[in-house]
């Protein structure tokens, strides 16, 4: 019970390695806020199945900048404290890079908004809280198409990127009171590209040294220990790929 008496908000937690993360903390103490966007109920099955009290489930739309001020809001309305920011909420299309057609200049804007800007936005809203418990911690879940440029389209490379630099550029100026960690993984086996099979996955998977496939429980182990053990670490990337970038 590593993270008992600690807040965390984890954006995307309705579903796929946000759940898993989700579940995590709850298991080591901590009362987890499960962001979703579309999945209410699945985010409130899972907090029935989680131990502990006071979890509950909050809209966090990424795109709703207004939103995120009114979140910050709630949050010290209703838990009084924020101690952990996890943002893995996340959308993306599938685009071959070489049709530029298909990629229209306006869902290249969407994709970093939405993606790149809408994290940095709710972040933005919640540095205050997380100053304010002296030992805030923020994770990304970026990926590694943001340093391979290889990925689902070239703007969602270009957001995650984007997100890499802010958790360096927001780690240098938030210390001591905050850090921030990217945690970035190879494809995982959730339904966040539509149309990609599992087959295709494990295929990728087994060519890399690990030879195995990375799931869910694996990136939120990752952001688990950035809460509980990885102390003097911020501003750096903490890879989840079984070492297919090499
Ligand atoms: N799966 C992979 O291969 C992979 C690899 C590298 C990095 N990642 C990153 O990991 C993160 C989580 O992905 P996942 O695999 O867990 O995907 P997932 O199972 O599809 O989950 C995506 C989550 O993001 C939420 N979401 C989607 N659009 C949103 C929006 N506009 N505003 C707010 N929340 C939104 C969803 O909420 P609702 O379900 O409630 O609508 C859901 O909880 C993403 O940031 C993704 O880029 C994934």
């Amino acid at each position: 019970m590593m993270l008992k008496q600690q807040v965390a908000l984890v954006t995307g937690g309705s579903n796929g390695i946000g759940a898993a993360t989700v579940r995590l903390l709850a298991e080591q103490g901590a009362t987890v806020v499960v962001g979703y966007h579309q999945g209410r109920d699945r985010a409130e099955a899972l907090i029935n199945t989680l131990p502990g009290t006071g979890h509950l489930a909050l809209q966090v739309p990424l795109e709703d900048f207004a939103a995120h001020t009114h979140i910050a809001q709630e949050l010290t309305q209703r838990l009084g404290q924020l101690n952990i920011l996890v943002n893995s909420a996340g959308y993306t299309r599938r685009i071959p890079h070489g049709d530029l057609e298909a990629l229209s200049p306006e869902f290249f804007t969407q994709m970093l908004s939405a993606n790149a800007g809408g994290t940095y936005s709710l972040t933005r809203a919640l540095v205050p809280l997380l100053k304010a418990s002296g030992q805030g911690l923020v994770v990304n879940v970026s990926s590694v198409a943001a340093f391979t440029g290889s990925g689902s389209n070239i703007a969602y490379c270009a957001a995650k990127a984007a997100i890499d630099t802010v958790t360096l550029s927001l780690a240098r100026v938030l210390g001591p009171e905050v850090r921030l960690l990217s945690v970035s993984p190879a494809s995982v086996d959730t339904g966040f590209v539509e149309g990609r099979s599992r087959a295709e996955i494990e295929k990728k998977a087994l060519q890399s040294p690990l030879g195995r496939v990375v799931t869910p429980e694996d990136v939120a182990r990752a952001v688990l220990a950035c809460a509980t053990h990885l102390k003097t670490a911020t501003g750096t990337r903490i890879v989840i790929d079984g070492g297919a970038t090499l």
